[in-house]
């Protein structure tokens, strides 16, 4: 249990100074349940005092992805600890806090509702203000946590459930380049994983796999190569590896290491011909060089890293991509994101609804803000 009384306001260990805010971080939109603990200084810049990510991996894994009944119930269990723990290492209370954040959405409705509910209940009892945090804006908004990256940048989104280009002009101020018209990329690692037998989530052993393998035995389609705007497709890619795969079963470890390397190389050229459009389009407005933030679980695949800075280094963009921990789903990113919005005034009431459906483009923007 969360132990929540008027004396924790009161407590010695922990003294806060100038404007900096410490916020509580929730984050249970998929299939990992977190919570921590994010200090934002008077100027701006991030640390994070804790970071707890517990995965459902396990409980998923037998049926080769996310079942949201098993992911609501999971964080059901797991959360009120992982709250407690993430105060421990931080060594705050929650009467410390300078508010609450849990990610609202998008993402399973069952799941979002348990963390939505007990960061409110959280914010209620201890009378901070509470912000209802989009999942894709934590996303976008860590390089900021991380490396301090001052707006505007271009933004690559690569999860397992978006695949996105966005244009990030200030605090809610974003413009979709280019989604996704089919599936996430980080979906296609997921599907193409699950064809060869490679176990869920699927993008680390196929970068695993593909590091042994011929990218050049199969010459897959890169779909919207070349094509205006910045969307992105990867179902036909993935049914040309179907297809080529069911023609040459039964295979052997090295038949599965070249599908491996082909199909991530032909996703990697995809993201890269994509990326690129994004650059040509994209409008710095400063001086400063620009910056190209990856973020989202594939940005742990070193290929797609590798090749992206080499685009970017190209047209004169430097890359950043938040280390690996957090890159895939956290809840440092989501109390960071509450930092960010409460340090512009843009708290949200107790009625703030869970949101399975939530684009960016719909998010609150901060007036009169500074970079
Ligand atoms: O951002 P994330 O942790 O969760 C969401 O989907 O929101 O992203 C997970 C996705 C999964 O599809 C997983 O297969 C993919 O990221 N992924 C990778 C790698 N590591 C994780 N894909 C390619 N290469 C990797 N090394
Ligand atoms: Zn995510």
């Amino acid at each position: 249990m969360i132990q929540c009384s008027q004396a924790d306001v009161h407590k010695p260990m922990f003294t806060s100074s100038g404007s900096a805010m410490r916020i509580l971080g929730i984050e249970t939109s998929c299939d990992e349940t977190a919570a921590a603990v994010v200090e934002r200084a008077a100027d701006g810049s991030g640390r994070i005092l804790s970071n707890i990510v517990l995965s459902q991996l396990a409980e998923h894994a037998p049926y080769g992805g996310v079942v949201p009944e098993i992911a609501a119930r999971a964080h059901v269990g797991a959360l009120d600890s992982l709250v407690q723990q993430a105060f421990d290492e931080a060594s705050l209370a929650v009467g410390d806090l300078d508010g609450v954040a849990a990610t609202a959405g998008p993402g399973l409705i069952g799941g979002l509702l348990v963390g939505l509910m007990t960061g409110k209940a959280i914010a209620a009892a201890a009378a901070k203000p509470f912000v209802a945090v989009n999942h894709l804006e934590a996303h976008a908004l860590t390089a900021r946590l991380t490396d301090s990256v001052s707006f505007p940048y271009l933004l690559l989104l690569v999860t397992g459930g978006h695949t996105q280009i966005v244009a990030v002009r200030g605090l809610g101020d974003y413009t979709r380049l280019g989604t996704t018209v089919d599936d996430a990329v980080g979906e296609a690692f997921d599907k193409v994983a699950k064809m060869f037998g490679l176990g869920w989530p699927g993008g680390p052993e196929v970068e695993r796999r593909a590091m042994h393998g011929d990218a050049a035995r199969f010459a897959f389609p890169r779909p919207m190569r070349g094509r205006a705007g910045c969307d992105f497709s990867f179902s036909g890619l993935k049914t040309a590896v179907r297809l080529e795969a069911e023609r040459l079963a039964p295979l052997g470890e090295q038949d599965v290491a070249d599908f491996c390397a082909a199909f991530q190389a032909a996703v990697t050229d995809c993201l890269a011909d994509r990326v690129t459009a994004a650059i040509d389009l994209f409008d710095p407005r400063s001086g400063d060089r620009p910056v190209l933030v990856v973020a989202g679980g594939v940005a742990a695949n070193q290929a797609v890293r590798t090749r992206l800075e080499a685009v970017a280094a190209q047209r004169g963009f430097d890359v950043i991509a938040p280390p690996l921990d957090l890159c895939g789903d956290n809840a440092a990113m989501v109390a960071w994101a509450g930092c960010e919005r409460l340090a512009h005034g843009l708290a949200d009431t107790l009625d703030a609804p869970a949101r399975a459906r939530w684009p960016l483009a719909e998010v609150t923007r901060a007036e009169g803000q500074a970079a």
